[in-house]
């Protein structure tokens, strides 16, 4: 073939990082079949959807096998019960934000790295560590990306400083990986600093429902955020969606690059590029924010939070720096001994048998510590921690 690719791929990683994860546990297992893992890599939720979520879905399932109830393509925004659900589900926790300015998906992960195509050649701020997400997608488009070192010293919460300049922000809080969350204060102080640049920034908010303390759960809980700001969420690890899909995106009226609303932007991007989410998963999705289905989908979360919580006393117990452990499903650590985080990943899959994710898959601020999931079961996180113990 004579057509020229993409060359931008050239400058990506071989593999994804959960893809690379995936393929090294597979080696692994080839050459020993009877190893007992434990996996705490990937954040995959383990526990069951929720009863009232799974009725909901059987309901919308039957209506439509009928020809009465039977619906075709859905609306490609979202069907507004679900919208509405969602605009009601910030207002539970006083955030106000426009039904019709919620663009469901099938997950912040696809909306994180489609954002991309409604802007031009702007100069991309990311934090590092970080969600390999934003840095793949922004290297696919070629675009000229600068680095946010997200430390120990300023708490993994990175804060605008003199040389930035007008951009495009990523932020993510609470943090993936490093469980930290930016309090309302913080968040006021990037607003602002979005707004004097014409900056925009991409919150991602895909692990509110985690969130413990007063840290804002949205950007919108902060002043002038509409007028700068995108927000992603995610039912995946709200509501045990990772396998079901369902997410949204919140790019308000109010947001304007010149005299363009970029809402026009993304909503004749969706158009084009995405045909909608299914009925029953919307009906599902709706119902995981209903009183009922949220009381539940908490419950799981309670169960991920004291795995979270077992690991965390692990760390402490070890005297090991770690954050995380509350207001995020996961621990990050310091590797110990002064271990880069792949030879401490072959260290726990080979020793351990317990699958983590290393530090440097998120960025270079990442290498020397690494990241644990709490989303399996309570008994293989007691058991992975009794393995931990044995080799921290
Ligand atoms: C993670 O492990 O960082 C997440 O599960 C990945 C994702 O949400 O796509």
């Amino acid at each position: 073939m004579n057509i020229k690719i993409n060359e931008n791929f050239n400058h990506l990683a071989q593999n994804y990082l959960f893809s690379e994860i995936a393929k090294r546990v597979k080696a692994y297992t080839e050459k020993n079949p009877d190893a007992k893992i434990i996996r705490m890599g990937i954040g995959d939720v383990t526990r069951p959807l929720c009863p009232h979520v799974v009725s909901a879905m059987k309901n919308a399932v039957e209506e439509m096998g009928k020809a009465e109830s039977f619906r075709g393509y859905p609306p490609e925004y979202g069907y507004d019960f679900l919208r509405e659900a969602i605009a009601a589900h910030y207002a539970s926790f006083g955030v106000t934000v426009a039904a019709g300015d919620i663009f469901v998906s099938d997950g912040a992960k696809s909306d994180c790295g489609n954002i991309v195509d409604i802007f031009g050649d702007n100069t991309i701020y990311i934090p590092d560590p970080v969600y390999p997400v934003y840095m793949d997608s922004n290297i696919m488009s070629g675009r000229t990306i600068k680095l946010i070192p997200a430390t120990v010293e300023n708490g993994f919460l990175p804060m605008p400083k003199a040389d930035f300049t007008t951009g495009v922000y990523y932020l993510c809080s609470p943090n993936n990986p490093t469980g930290a969350a930016y309090s309302a204060e913080q968040l006021q102080t990037w607003v602002d600093f979005a707004l004097d640049t014409g900056s925009v920034i991409l919150f991602d908010a895909a692990y509110e429902a985690f969130v413990s303390d007063d840290s804002p759960r949205s950007i919108y809980a902060v002043p002038g955020a509409e007028k700068c700001a995108i927000e992603f969420a995610s039912f995946s690890k709200t509501a045990g969606f990772t396998g079901t899909r369902c997410g949204y995106t919140v790019v308000p009226a109010a947001l304007k690059a010149g005299d363009t609303p970029l809402q026009a932007l993304w909503a004749r991007r969706q158009a084009t590029k995405f045909n909608g989410v299914s009925y029953p998963v919307q009906r599902a999705a709706e119902a995981a924010y209903s009183q009922e289905g949220l009381a539940q989908c908490m419950e799981n979360i309670s169960y991920y939070m004291n795995n979270a919580a077992l690991m965390a006393e692990l760390m402490r117990e070890k005297g090991i720096f770690f954050t995380g452990g509350k207001n995020s499903p996961y621990v990050w650590f310091k590797c110990p001994n002064g271990m880069d985080s792949w030879s401490f990943f072959d260290k726990l899959l080979t020793e351990a048998q317990v699958v983590g994710t290393p530090g440097a898959g998120f960025g270079a601020c990442g290498e020397g510590f690494f990241r644990l999931s709490s989303f399996n079961s309570l008994e293989n996180t007691k058991e992975a921690v009794e393995r931990l113990r044995g080799i921290l």
